[in-house]
């Protein structure tokens, strides 16, 4: 496999790998000691589901308390999940790589992070185990993903860079939202998690960007065509999605909300909107590295992405 990212950068997040890793269990990264209690909020302002429903103003502290750690408890077990499908990806890549490429030491570094990360999502569910949630990898949609991820990674490693970026692009709002939030009714452990994983996400981003950005350029038409197709086509979906984080009702929460307002709040556009608006910069970054045709795809009127009417094909 042709590595498409110059050494250069690689050497660069090579060292930053090995020298600014945030390791979740060094104490000075992550405090795990901090009690689960229903002093906390679980979910930074606006973020939940229940966020600005009439189910949330119906609630008491403790009940939006309880609500948002089984939210984040099941965010966080589904986001393991995604890490564990984009190693798949990464490794069947790093079969068909030359080991004298420092790439191949940076794709061995993202993996140990990714499972850095999946060690520490396990542990904040493994301290909630309270909490009953729903997993992807039980689902048929969850073990296909995983297992087309080994089959486009070495065929088409564009393709799989580009749905890498989305991945994270949408993990980087839930971070984002959790490190902005200053409340000190956030959980502070859940805090300290988020921005130990953006702070390695960021390196993933670089080389994923880079390697597109290279790798467009040197495509046939033909696959530059179905390149540009499938980024369009799952940026259209995504920012369509009538249901966004992967939480389904558990009968944990029919004391606090009937499975008819949990589906109402879940699909509710208030929600889905904003992730919508957020795929918006991700776009321009996939214009500015070819993987999208410009004048394919715009924002609409809420924000979220449309198709242009007689957008012009690449
Ligand atoms: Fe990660
Ligand atoms: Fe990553």
């Amino acid at each position: 496999m042709d590595v498409r990212v110059d050494d250069r950068l690689t050497d660069r997040l090579n060292i930053a790998s090995a020298r600014k890793r945030r390791y979740p269990f060094d104490d000075d990264v992550i405090d795990w000691s901090v009690p689960m209690s229903s002093d906390y909020v679980y979910m930074p302002e606006g973020s939940s589901f229940l966020h600005g429903t009439a189910v949330w103003e119906r609630l008491s502290d403790t009940e939006r308390s309880h609500v948002t750690r089984w939210e984040v408890t099941q965010i966080l077990r589904n986001a393991g999940h995604g890490e564990h499908i984009l190693n798949q990806g990464i490794l069947a890549m790093l079969w068909h790589t030359d080991p004298y490429e420092p790439a191949w030491r940076f794709m061995l570094h993202e993996v140990a992070e990714e499972c850095q990360h999946m060690a520490m999502f396990n542990e904040w569910v493994r301290r909630n185990d309270d909490m009953r949630t729903w997993s992807i990898a039980r689902g048929r949609r969850g073990t296909g993903a995983a297992l087309l991820a080994q089959l486009v990674a070495p065929r088409m490693p564009e393709l799989f860079w580009v749905y890498v970026l989305l991945f994270e692009a949408v993990g980087d709002l839930v971070n984002d939202a959790f490190v902005r939030d200053r409340s000190d009714r956030l959980h502070p452990t859940l805090r300290q998690l988020m921005r130990a994983h953006r702070i390695e996400e960021a390196r993933h981003i670089a080389f994923a960007v880079r390697w597109i950005e290279n790798g467009v350029p040197k495509l046939s038409p033909a696959r530059r065509w179905l390149l540009q197709r499938a980024t369009e086509r799952t940026l259209l979906w995504l920012s369509r999605l009538p249901r966004l984080m992967p939480v389904a009702y558990s009968e944990q929460l029919a004391p606090y909300l009937s499975k008819e307002e949990f589906e109402a709040a879940v699909t509710d556009p208030r929600y889905t909107e904003h992730v919508g608006r957020h795929l918006q910069p991700v776009a321009e970054v996939l214009i500015e590295c070819g993987a999208l045709h410009p004048q394919r795809i715009a924002p609409g009127p809420d924000g979220r992405l449309i198709r242009l009417a007689g957008g012009v094909d690449a």
